[in-house]
C-alpha cells in the first residue's frame, strides 16, 4: 500500500514539485510549491477522516493532495493530466488500483476537467485544493505588484481560510476572512465562482452541502 511518508521521500516527486514552484514563480502565479502540497495533503486527509472514508482512502487522499499540482512545470493548462501521468510513471510498480485512484484524483482536481466524480478521493482533493486561498500564497511580491493582479489581491486579502466539516449536519463549509481594505469581496467571486461551484459538486458527491462563510456572513 502506498503511503504519504513514502511519497514525500521520493526524489522524483520532490523535484517535480520544486520545478513547478520555480516555473510558476517565474510567471508570477500564486505559490504552488511544498507549502501548497503539504497543506492540501493535510486538509485532504482530515476531510477524509471526518467524513469517515476507509484508512486506505484517507492515505490516497493525502497522496493525491500532495502530488496534485506537480505537473505544472510541464504546462499550466493541462497540468492535471501531466501530473496524473507522471504519478503513474514514478509509481507504476505499485498496486495499480491505488495508483489509478490517485491518478484520477490528480486529473480531476482542475475545474477544466470534463469528468464527473466517480470516486470520493477525487472529490476530497477538490475541496482541499480549492479552499487554499490565503495571504501566504502570494510570495515575495511588492505591494504594487499585488495591487496590479487580481489573483494576488484576492489571496493577499484572505487572512484566514479553513474548511469545516460537520458530519451531523452534512455540511462542508469554507470559512474565510477577507480584508476589505485590500480587496473588495466581489473580486473573490470574480475569479473563484467556478471553483466554488466545483466544490459544491464535490461536496454533493460526498453527500454533503457546500457552504461559504466570508467575514462571518453565510453566503452559501
Ligand atoms: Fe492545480
Ligand atoms: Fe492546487
Amino acid at each position: 500500500m502506498l503511503s504519504l511518508s513514502q511519497i514525500k521521500k521520493n526524489t522524483q516527486v520532490l523535484e517535480f514539485i520544486r520545478r513547478t514552484e520555480i516555473t510558476l514563480q517565474a510567471v508570477r502565479y500564486s505559490e504552488h510549491g511544498l507549502r501548497h502540497s503539504n497543506l492540501v495533503a493535510d486538509r485532504a486527509r482530515s476531510i477524509a477522516q471526518v467524513i469517515g472514508l476507509k484508512e486506505n482512502e484517507q492515505e490516497l487522499c493525502a497522496i493525491a493532495g500532495f502530488c496534485h499540482d506537480m505537473g505544472n512545470f510541464l504546462g499550466r493548462t493541462q497540468h492535471h493530466y501531466w501530473g496524473a501521468l507522471l504519478f503513474h510513471q514514478v509509481f507504476c510498480s505499485q498496486d495499480i488500483k491505488d495508483v489509478s485512484i490517485v491518478m484520477q484524483a490528480i486529473a480531476n482536481h482542475d475545474k477544466e476537467t470534463e469528468m464527473k466524480f466517480s470516486n470520493p478521493v477525487s472529490a476530497v482533493v477538490v475541496l482541499a485544493d480549492k479552499s487554499d486561498v490565503h495571504r501566504s500564497r502570494v510570495g515575495k511580491k511588492s505591494i504594487a505588484e499585488i495591487q496590479a493582479d487580481i489573483h494576488s489581491r484576492v489571496n493577499f486579502g484572505a487572512t484566514y481560510s479553513k474548511i469545516r466539516v460537520d458530519k451531523q449536519k452534512k455540511r462542508i463549509t469554507l470559512v474565510l476572512k477577507i480584508d476589505k481594505k485590500v480587496v473588495p469581496i466581489i473580486e473573490y467571486f470574480e475569479i473563484f465562482t467556478d471553483r466554488m461551484l466545483y466544490c459544491r459538486q464535490a461536496a454533493e458527491y460526498l453527500g454533503y452541502r457546500f457552504g461559504l462563510i466570508i467575514n462571518q456572513v453565510e453566503l452559501l
